[in-house]
């Protein structure tokens, strides 16, 4: 059961999309994937199709079932989507005091999913330190850090070196990796700041994603950048990081076993 934390300290830089492509990717490659949403914002299910009208979620579920993984969403193929649903505000502040204050909570919340063999959970964050991802941090495989090719991103590195975002490391398991996203060779600065995060995070540095429209696109349509325009930049950049971070973590893809089924709701 990998787990995957697609997290940033800065907002708007792609990782709900990054988040959304890498689970695509790794499903593709016949791994079955969970893709759960953390932020309040619930719109990492827009990415697999589910409909805006869609309200469903663990969320508001949570405060009633101790198994989140009666909120699950099928989206007929090896991809399952947990999102977070629509909430109040209230609804909101209630599920992040209990993240803070129950340390069990978050763990009950997905035993059901973290005891399923070989599935690969990709789960997207809000921006910055927050209770959902200080709370699932000990249960984590991997932090994928992403960030811009920019230097407001070369000025976040030290919230990340120093602990900022869980108030420890981030990740005692497989580590922590970074992303860049959006950017472009033309640029002087996106290939100065490349150049300088290539030094400085060295192999932890697990790929650069070109900015490209069809992402913007794809994304419009609820379709993954492979889908929409295999042959687009962005979509080769995400393949290759899918395949860098599926051997980081060990995950055997494409060997065509039949797995058991997961309970879900169709939508
Ligand atoms: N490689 C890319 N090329 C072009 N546009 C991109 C790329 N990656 C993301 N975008 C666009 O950037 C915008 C922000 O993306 P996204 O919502 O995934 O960011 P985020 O980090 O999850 O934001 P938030 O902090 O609000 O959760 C979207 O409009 C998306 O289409
Ligand atoms: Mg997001």
């Amino acid at each position: 059961m990998p787990l995957v934390c697609v997290c940033s300290p800065k907002g708007g830089v792609g990782k709900t999309t990054v988040a959304a492509n890498l689970a695509w990717s790794l499903a593709r490659a016949g791994s079955k994937v969970l893709a759960i949403d953390f932020d309040v914002q619930n719109a990492l299910r827009l990415h697999f199709g589910v409909p805006l009208s869609d309200g469903r979620g663990f969320v508001a579920r949570s405060e009633e079932h101790s198994d989140w993984s009666q909120s699950i969403l099928t989206t007929g193929g090896n991809i399952f989507v947990l999102p977070y649903g629509d909430v109040t505000e209230e609804q909101r502040e209630r599920f992040e005091d209990r993240l803070a204050r129950d340390p069990h909570f978050l763990q009950r919340g997905l035993d059901t999913v973290l005891r399923y063999p070989g599935l690969v959970i990709i789960a997207d964050f809000p921006p910055g330190p927050g209770p959902a991802i200080k709370a699932i941090s000990a249960l984590a495989d991997m932090h994928l850090v992403v960030m811009l090719a920019d230097t407001a991103s070369v000025s976040l590195l030290p919230q990340i070196e120093n602990n900022r975002m869980i108030g420890q490391p981030l990740n005692n398991k497989h580590g922590h990796y970074f992303v860049l996203n959006q950017s472009d060779n033309r640029r002087n600065i996106n290939r100065d700041v490349t150049a300088f995060m290539q030094q400085r995070l060295g192999e932890q540095l697990v790929g650069v994603i070109n900015r490209d429209e069809s992402v913007g696109e794809a994304n419009a349509s609820q379709q993954s950048v492979y889908d929409f325009s295999p042959a687009s930049a962005a979509a080769f950049d995400i393949e290759l990081i899918s395949k860098r971070i599926a051997s980081l973590l060990n995950v055997t893809v494409g060997n065509g076993e039949v797995q058991a089924p997961i309970r879900t709701n169709h939508y």
